[in-house]
């Protein structure tokens, strides 16, 4: 792999901590990183060097997945670690960092290639690229890369209003915008484990599947992030970005092997023959919840409203499950809920789809027959099940369902973060958001945020602890359906 220094805005972050090194740390393990490889962390605060490296250390010793002990190992990860101070607005710290970064090529005798990790909130992206502009960081005779964190926008005028001014300071191919869920290892297996099962090519189509839902429930609830989740809710932290691009990379159909542009192209063809919804059609497509107090695995926990730095009319959405339908020849007909939630039940995320029953179809009398389900385990557990039916020989002979179940090794799996990384370092575009997606999400995404703003959709309190609001099954129950695994 070609030589790269990843130069880190926002090195002493939580993501940086919690998730960008633990990650490095992997694929250095794993002998992932270039041969030559180096880090220069940037932040407002004075470090060392030295500091700097011990900070990097004890987050490797919290959160990494594997155990961050042999001391050689640790030293010779570490070396790679350098730190500048920056103030994200002050020309000459990129000057310097300019000067930091030709020191090292030149010591090191490498290609300049840089990768720029903005782990920094979205107010500074504007001001950071083009100073990477101005300053020449970005005009090296290697190749340069902008990797950047959600969220890309906080509605379709702003999304595109920030892509327009990235845009000056790097070409559409050099942007990498990260989505996490498209690191999950088992979202990057859908597209693997179509093309390469015939069975599932073969029912990928509405002829078979009555029906698909993509749930990511979790636990938590707003934490400390009030000032960032009450301006945004579940829409726009979660259904606009990790829910579409789950619906993304289920639905597609892709030639045998497909390039990362085949990927998107497909992608931006399923967004774009996602119905629209009319403002006023969002009331019976879409519900929208908040959380109110309740128990969660025993514990009793406080309502949204009562969350630290949340106001006591907020009317923020902590929970939305919505109706889709793909126009197109493989999905006309086939409904799609999705829905993602605070403070459920449980933590899961996870896609069923539920295959059509013949029989019941033609009327005739079928027995107890459950419908044939093939499900995607995402998280917290990495599995495939498929449920299908079978005769029960200890009780009559009867008709029962039969699961059979697949579930990943936890070891095994890599983090998100370690694929994601690791892809932008070939400079594989696969599992990153186009301009294109992004951009056709909001606009699918804008006519839901309008109605809220008007108040057109109710907002349903749930108990903390559920599944969310009643009107969520009544959503899958007006077609015959109902959730999978609510239970
Ligand atoms: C983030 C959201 O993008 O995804 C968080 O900002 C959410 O609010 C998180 O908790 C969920 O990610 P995961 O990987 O735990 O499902």
């Amino acid at each position: 792999m070609e030589a790269t220094t990843f130069v880190l805005f926002g090195a002493t972050g939580d993501l940086a901590k919690r998730k960008i090194y633990p990650a490095l740390y992997n694929l250095f393990v794993d002998q992932k990183l270039p041969q030559s490889f180096s880090v220069i962390g940037l932040g407002r605060r004075e470090l060392s060097d030295k500091t700097f490296q011990a900070n990097v250390e004890q987050s490797l010793l919290m959160f990494s997945r594997r155990e961050a002990k042999d001391p050689v190992l640790m030293n010779n990860f570490l070396r790679a670690f350098r730190y500048s101070v920056l103030d994200v607005s002050r020309k000459e710290d990129y000057q310097k960092l300019l000067h930091l970064i030709e020191q090292q090529e030149e010591e090191q005798r490498t290609v300049p290639n840089r990768m720029f990790y903005l782990s920094v909130g979205p107010e500074f992206f504007e001001t950071i690229t083009a100073n990477i502009l101005e300053s020449g960081l970005g005009s090296a005779n290697g190749w340069k890369r902008l990797v950047i964190e959600k969220p890309f926008g906080h509605d379709l005028q702003s999304a595109r209003d920030l892509n327009e001014n990235l845009s000056k300071a790097f070409k559409e191919d050099e942007i990498f915008r990260v989505d996490h869920y498209l690191g999950k290892p088992m979202v990057q297996k859908l597209e693997v484990l179509q093309q390469n099962n015939p069975v599932l090519q073969a029912l990928w189509n509405n002829r078979y599947i009555a029906n698909v839902q993509i749930t990511a429930n979790e636990i938590v609830g707003v934490e400390e992030r009030a000032g960032y989740y009450d301006h945004v809710g579940a829409i726009r932290d979660m259904f606009q970005n990790h829910m579409l691009q789950l619906l993304m990379m289920l639905t597609i159909h892709l030639p045998n092997n497909s390039t990362s542009e085949n990927i998107r192209f497909k992608k931006k063809q399923v967004m774009e023959s996602l119905e629209k919804l009319q403002k006023e059609d969002v009331k019976s497509h879409v519900i929208r919840g908040q959380y109110g107090p309740g128990t969660i695995e025993g514990k009793t926990v406080v309502g949204y409203l009562s969350e630290p730095n949340i106001a006591a009319t907020s009317r923020n959405d902590t929970f939305i499950a919505a109706k889709l339908q793909i126009d197109n020849y493989f999905w006309r007909g086939v409904p799609f809920y999705i829905r993602t939630g605070k403070r459920m039940k449980d933590k899961s995320t996870r896609i069923v789809i539920e295959f059509k029953e013949p029989l019941k179809q033609s009327g005739a009398n079928h027995d107890n027959k459950t419908p044939n389900l093939l499900v995607f385990e995402i998280s917290p557990h990495e599995g495939i099940s498929l449920q299908l039916n079978t005769r029960d020989h200890l009780n009559k002979g009867e008709l029962k369902p039969m699961h059979i179940d697949f579930r990943e090794s936890r070891d095994h799996v890599p983090e998100a973060y370690e694929n994601l990384i690791s892809h932008a370092l070939h400079g594989d575009s696969a599992f990153f958001a186009h301009w294109d997606e992004v951009e056709l999400s909001w606009q699918w995404v804008q006519p839901i945020l309008d109605a809220y703003e008007e108040n057109q959709v109710p907002l349903h309190l749930y108990a903390a602890g559920t599944y969310g609001p009643a009107e969520s099954d009544d959503l899958l129950a007006q077609d015959g359906y109902h959730w999978w695994f609510d239970d």
